[in-house]
Order: C-alpha cells, then structure tokens, then sequence
C-alpha cells in the first residue's frame, strides 16, 4: 500500500486565515458521478432542441465566458418592465430572454407584458457555477435537497439533490423552455428521436465523439444501462454536469492554502476590507463566500417579487434573497436578482451608502459604511482576479462548449423598416425558430389592429430598397413566386392585434440548403396612411 500523502498536503494548508479549503462537491449517493453522465449532462444542457421552439438552452441563460450567467443581459435595456410595466423605473428586471409564450398548439399566445414576443425571465440569470454546493437553489432557495422522480411524485435522493431538484423547472416552465402545458412525459417522448445537438456547431470532440451516430435513447442506455429517456435521468445527468461546473483553483484558494504571494497587496488590502471593517463576510463567509442564508439587504422597493418570502410565505422573509457566492463574480454582472446594479463598484457603492431601500427586516449589517474611495478600490480588485478562473472567460474545457444555433448566422432576422398603422404602431414580426427544411415552424405578428385580416408574404426574393403598395413599403415582392398565408388577428383595439400561423418548411423543400428567405406581414388598416400597414421583412437562411 502507497504511503497516504495526506499529511504532508495537511503541512501545506498554513493557517494563511481561518477559512477552511474548498473540498469537491459531493453528489447524492443515488447519482454517483461518472463520465458518461458528464457527457451526458453536458449535451443535455447545450440541447436547445429542449425548448418549445429548439431556441433556448440551459446554457443560452448560463454561459461560461459569462462566469455562467447570461451575457444578452448587458447588451439590452432590461428585459421585464416589473409590477408597473413600465421600462426605465425602478422594479424594472434584467431578466433574460426566453422565448415566445407558446400554447399546446404552438401557436403563440399573447402576454400582458410580452405580447406574443419573446418573453423574459422575471429574475436576473444566476451563476450555475458552484451551484454543486448549495443546499437550496434558485434565489428564493425554492429548490430543496430531497428530489422526487417528476413524471411520478417518488422519492429519488432524500438529501442532498438540490441541483437534481431544480434541473427539471426549466425544462417545465413556458417562461423559460417548454410549451404551456408540458409535461415531463411530452419531453421525454420527444427526445426518443433527436439527433442530440443536431443545429449546434462547433461541438467540443468529447461531446460530439460521444454522441457518435446515436439518437438520445442511445445515449442514455450508454449512461444508465438502459434505453430509457426519463425525467429522472435527465435531471441527474444535468445536475452531474453541473457538479463539474466548480471553481476550485484561484488565486483565493492559493491563497487559503497559505500563498501569501496569491494576492497584490492591493488585493490582500480588499481581503482583509471584506473579512474585516467592510463587515461583508457576516454573510458572504467560508471558501465559497456565502452562508447560503437569506437576507433582505435593500436592493429594490419590492413591489413585485419578494424573494424568500415568495417559498416560505413567511412576511419576515419579505425581500429576503440567498446571498450569493462570489467565485467569478467578475464575469456575471450585472448584480442582484434584478440585475439592477450594472458593475462591481456600483455594488461596493451601494453597500457603502446602506443600501438604497428601507425595510422593517432590513439586514443590520447593511449601513453606511464611510469606506474611503482606496479602500473602495481595494475590495473591488478582491472581487476580481482573486475569484476569477481564466479558463471560464476563454471558454476552455471543462468550460467548453458548442455554437448555439440562437448564436449562428441561421437565427433569422429582421430588417428594414415597418409601415406604421393606426395610432402610429408598428406591426412587429415574431420569428425566432429556425428555417430547418423538415420543421413547422411558427411565424407571428403582434401589435397590430385588432380583428383585422393580415397576410404573411413568403418568397425566396426580395425588394432590397422596398416599394410601395398600399401605402406600405413592402420588401417580399406581392404576386407570383411569393406565398401569401392569410389570417385575421386576434384582440381588439390598435396596435392590439397579434396572430401566429404555423408554417411548413417544406415549402422551400426544392430549394438549395443556405437560400434566403424572406417574410413580411401586411396587416389590413383601412384608418391608416394608406390601406396597409406591415411589419419589418425578416431574413432566415434555409438549412
Ligand atoms: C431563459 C433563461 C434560463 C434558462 C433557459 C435556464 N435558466 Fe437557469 N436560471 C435562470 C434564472 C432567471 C434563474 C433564477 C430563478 C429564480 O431564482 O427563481 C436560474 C437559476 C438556475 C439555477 C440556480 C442557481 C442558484 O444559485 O440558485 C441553476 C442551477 C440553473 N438555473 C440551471 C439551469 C439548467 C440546468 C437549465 C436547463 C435545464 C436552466 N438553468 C435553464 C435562467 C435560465
Ligand atoms: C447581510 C448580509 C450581506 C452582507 C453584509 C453583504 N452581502 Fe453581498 N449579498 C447579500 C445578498 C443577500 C445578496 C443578493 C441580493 C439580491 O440578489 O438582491 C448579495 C449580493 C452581493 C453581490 C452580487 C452578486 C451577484 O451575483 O449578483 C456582490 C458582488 C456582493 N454581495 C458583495 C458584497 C460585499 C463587497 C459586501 C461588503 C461590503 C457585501 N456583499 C455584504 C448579502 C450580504
């Protein structure tokens, strides 16, 4: 037997501080961790075929360059106006973009806040990173350990399970990935014959080498034993994935190992702020930087989603969320479950003066601190390169990952310019899925006038500079060679109106894979400018 090399490793830990080191996260004993179930997990979570309308993946909401929470955020105004429903005030939510609310039939139904358009989560993307060793998950910690087989009700893991647990919301939820009315069993069934990851690209070598020739069964019996697709399954191989999805090996945790070299002095000053004078340890503690309590620090005036207090239906958990590990916190913003704080100095702002709301729960520790513009600086260069692992930013294994479709040149489109009707509203196209020859893919139109008759134009050509008819300018050329699928909207009232029509790919079944293809509403508005008003042309490649 080999000398154990324990103790000598045990010399190494100096006492640098008194936060223990960062151990491996520990899976329920009902779902070991093997490769295959890595692999698994990890085609699973890039598979935007698991959404309603094969756009929306795990990973489109958790991506690694963005320490695994969602980089669209930063680029757009904030996706959910909040309680008021008006963009630009203070419940306002950098929420993510999902897709559009489809119904059983996958047509597109309208939402108060959405329209038919792509809906938006009502909470900013977490990190999944780490998540491996949280108790409870999802800000409001709604996500338990103990996890029940969700096409049964049947105790699978009794502890332990929180990511097994949460794994299974996404894959349900119409806000997120599925369908209204989906149920684990309509997924499961439909994963029988996909391709796995079959509109990815550049697929990591590991993964595509592993998919092979087979269909999802074949993957699962290589997993599992067995060729069975179940929702079970599904979530252990997701939450497998995940619990590879750790950072362990930064210069903090040098630094906890006794480097006294791991950090600039300028990061060692923010340390010591932020286990010290800062006071941000009496929540954010241990190797990971959190409790994984719940707090209500003061971040929004709470007229919506009140956190905790949403799972435990307890009023003194009113705006309570769970504090969040800081592991790459560098790369996730921007911050709080409303994403209401852009940048890391804003948020060393924001602990600076108190907080920005009152509240009777208020977390004493959230006062004004008096911390000078230095020592401001030193805390945010803590929160930076100390927590950060480059291999995340660079997309690195275990870091890798495929080309979403949503990311590739085959995503449609739109350009050009609408033709305003009554009221001076613009009719909006809604085409987010993709030109596959052998789909049937939804095409929608929203706000426009309620209970009108409206017509999409489908062609393989178009008017590069438009022309005009009827008072519209039209791009997809009106007579011969252009397809016209005719509808009436539903709702009433202007800019009220929205239709979706389910259209068959094999339309363009004669054409050659990367033909353009061009679509446009013409919605009738006898009260407008002329008789017409039409939407912006959209673009999508056949493939
Ligand atoms: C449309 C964007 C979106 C998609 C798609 C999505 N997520 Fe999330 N994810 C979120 C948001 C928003 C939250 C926070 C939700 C909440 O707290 O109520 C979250 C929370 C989580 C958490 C909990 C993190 C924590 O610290 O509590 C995990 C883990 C997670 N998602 C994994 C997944 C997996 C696995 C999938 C695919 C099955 C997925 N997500 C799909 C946006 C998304
Ligand atoms: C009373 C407990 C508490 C204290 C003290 C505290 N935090 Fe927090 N922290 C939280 C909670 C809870 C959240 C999540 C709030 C939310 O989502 O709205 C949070 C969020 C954050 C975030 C955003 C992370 C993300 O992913 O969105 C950062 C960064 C942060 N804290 C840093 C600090 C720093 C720096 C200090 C000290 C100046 C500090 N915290 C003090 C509880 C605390």
């Amino acid at each position: 037997m080999r000398t154990p090399i324990l103790p000598s490793l045990l010399l190494l830990v100096a006492p640098a501080n008194s936060l223990p080191q960062l151990a491996p996260p520990v899976a329920p004993p009902e779902n070991p961790i093997t490769a295959e179930k890595v692999m698994l997990g990890k085609i699973l979570f890039w598979d935007e075929q698991l959404s309603a309308t094969k756009t929306v993946a795990c990973g489109t909401c958790h991506m690694p360059s963005a320490g695994f929470a969602d980089p669209r955020v930063k680029l757009q105004p904030a996706a959910y106006p909040g309680a008021d429903r008006i963009a630009g005030t203070e419940d306002d939510v950098f929420g993510s973009p999902s897709l559009p609310s489809v119904g059983t039939d996958y047509l597109y139904n309208t939402h108060v806040v959405f329209g038919i358009g792509v809906q938006s989560t009502r909470r900013n993307s977490p990190t999944v990173l780490n998540a491996a060793y949280a108790p409870h998950l999802f800000l409001d910690g709604r996500a338990e350990g103990a996890f029940h087989d969700p096409a049964t009700g049947a105790l699978i893991s009794a502890s332990g399970a929180a990511l097994e647990t949460q794994s299974i919301e996404p894959l349900l939820s119409h806000m997120e990935m599925s369908e209204s009315g989906r149920t684990i069993n309509d997924l499961t069934l439909s994963m029988r014959v996909m391709v796995p990851l079959i509109d990815a690209e550049a697929i990591p070598q590991d993964m595509s080498q592993f998919i092979g020739t087979g269909r999802y069964p074949a993957l699962f019996e290589r997993t599992f034993g067995t060729d069975d697709v179940t929702g079970v399954r599904i979530a252990q191989a997701l939450a497998t994935y995940m619990r590879t999805l750790v950072v362990t090996d930064v210069p903090f945790d040098r630094f906890l190992a006794g480097d006294s070299t791991a950090l600039t002095s300028l990061e060692r000053q923010g340390h010591d702020l932020f286990h010290g004078a800062a006071g941000c340890s009496a929540c954010h503690s241990g190797p990971l930087l959190t409790d994984f309590d719940f707090h209500n620090i003061g971040v929004d005036p709470l007229i919506d989603d009140t956190g905790r207090e949403q799972t435990t239906n307890d009023l003194a958990d009113w705006g309570k969320w769970k504090t969040p590990g800081l592991r790459a916190v560098e790369l996730t913003g921007p911050y709080f479950h409303d994403g209401s704080i852009a940048t890391l100095e804003g948020v060393v702002d924001f602990y600076n003066q108190g907080g920005v709301h009152a509240a009777p729960n208020l977390a004493a520790e959230i006062v004004p601190l008096g911390l000078s513009t230095a020592e401001k600086a030193a805390l945010v260069a803590f929160l930076k390169r100390p927590l950060t692992d480059p291999r995340l930013v660079q997309e690195v294994a275990p870091f890798d990952r495929p080309r979403l479709f949503a990311e590739s040149s085959r995503a449609p489109l739109t350009f050009g310019q609408a033709t305003a009707g009554t009221g001076g509203i613009e009719p909006e196209m809604v085409l987010v899925e993709g030109a596959r020859r052998s789909f049937t893919i939804t095409i929608g139109v929203d706000r426009g006038l309620g209970g009108a008759p409206a017509g999409l134009l489908s062609s393989t050509s178009f008017h590069p500079a438009s022309v005009p008819f009827q008072g519209a300018a039209l791009y997809v050329p009106y007579g011969a060679g252009t397809r016209l699928d005719r509808t009436v909207l539903q709702g009433s009232g202007t800019g009220k109106g929205f239709a979706s029509i389910r259209y068959d790919m094999s339309h363009f079944a004669g054409a050659v894979v990367g033909t353009r293809l061009y679509f446009q509403w013409l919605v009738y508005d006898p009260t407008s400018q002329g008789r017409l008003s039409a939407s912006k042309p959209a673009l999508a490649l056949l493939y």
